[in-house]
């Protein structure tokens, strides 16, 4: 079966995965930088590529330790969107790769990797779940919010974006201000399973179209912890972090039903960094039960940046002939709007 081997350094994960063509990871390592951003309460850009100029070959001299060279098909790296330094520091190594090693090259757009995570597995013989589009899919990540219709590999429409922040941003900003270490995502997530559901500190999420909105829940996050008392932050903080998180949950579950009744589909696809949320997950099984429409999420480890869904990707690719020659471009641009167009939704029909 094909193989690829997989780079991801868009951002502040440097991973190396190597994955065949049904979606089984034979290897996945990465050395995440939370420790050196950290202290900055955010990514680093130039702290960031450093690192990843210090790790990056030796992770590939281990993935290559597991699957011998000779078992691979193509390279492939992300090469959009991000931040330049770091996309360059995969980029040039794997076109030094395929350059000295012979094998193809692939350009993997970030986001469109996210999109098909759901069908990598790593313990399973087979993997469980095909794809049949058209499919709506959710990318919930750090750096973007967006939900796209997608009919296949290379073709998807974007539907709906952030006005403002991502959902990502709102939890790390919070979580910040409570003081759990940068990114808290997860703490957060943590520690409001702790709490009952159903207390309202913060208002609901209102946009009028299908666009998301979390720079208001992050004002309003704000404002709360100015006004309250030290004592009274620590009393109810898993309290007021449960309210917090499902304020976003049901913006999110909210814009899903809307694309939902607005174009059926045979099956959703969630993927970044917050499809990990245990809200997020629980609410999505729940919807996916009572619409009769197959969701895919995640295994956990596949939620958040990683290089085994940049190597399926790249190798969808790969198998239909699309490779990248040296001259492969590398785009810090945040959505790529040439990839994901905006095409009218009787293009698709
Ligand atoms: O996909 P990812 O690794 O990076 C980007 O492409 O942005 O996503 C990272 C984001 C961070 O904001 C992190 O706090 C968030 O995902 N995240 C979570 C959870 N686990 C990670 N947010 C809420 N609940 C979680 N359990
Ligand atoms: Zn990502």
């Amino acid at each position: 079966m094909p193989v690829a081997l997989g780079i991801e350094s868009s951002c502040d994960d440097c991973s190396i995965s190597i994955v065949r063509e049904d979606g089984k990871v034979l290897f996945l390592n990465q050395k995440n930088q939370d420790q050196i951003h950290k202290k900055f309460g955010g990514v680093v850009p130039e702290l960031a590529s450093r690192h990843h100029g210090d790790v990056i070959f030796p992770l590939i001299d281990q993935a290559l330790k597991t699957v011998p060279l000779s078992n691979i098909d193509c390279i492939a790296v992300t090469n959009r969107p991000g931040l330049l330094g770091s996309l360059l520091v995969g980029c040039v190594t794997a076109k030094t790769l395929s350059l000295s090693w012979k094998k193809a090259l692939v350009g993997v757009n970030h986001i469109e990797a996210h999109i098909f995570s759901s069908l990598l597995f790593k313990k399973a013989e087979a993997r469980k779940i095909t794809i049949e589009g058209p499919a709506l899919a959710f990318v919930v990540s750090g750096g973007h919010s967006s939900l796209f219709y997608v009919k296949d590999i290379g073709d998807s429409l974007l539907l709906a974006e952030t006005r403002d922040d991502s959902a990502g941003e709102a939890f790390d900003k919070f979580a910040r201000l409570l003081g759990f270490e940068w990114p808290g995502g997860s703490r957060l997530d943590k520690l409001a399973q702790t709490s009952p559901l159903g207390e309202q500190f913060f208002s609901k999420i209102q946009t009028e179209d299908l666009s998301f909105s979390f720079s208001g829940i992050k004002s309003q996050g704000q404002r709360l912890l100015q006004k309250k008392s030290k004592d009274w932050i620590e009393e109810n903080k898993a309290r007021v972090c449960a309210d917090y998180q499902e304020k976003i949950v049901d913006h999110l579950m909210e814009k899903l039903s809307r694309a939902f009744e607005n174009q059926p589909v045979k099956q959703v696809l969630v993927g970044g960094g917050v499809s990990a949320n245990s809200l997020f997950r629980q609410r999505l099984k729940e919807w996916s039960q009572k619409k009769s429409v197959p969701c895919y999420l995640p295994e956990t480890e596949f939620c958040r940046d990683n290089g085994a869904m940049i190597a399926w990707t790249g190798l969808q690719y790969f198998l239909k002939g699309k490779t990248d020659d040296l001259k492969m471009p590398t785009s810090p641009r945040r959505l790529d709007k040439d990839f994901f167009k905006k095409r009218k939704k009787a293009d698709y029909e």
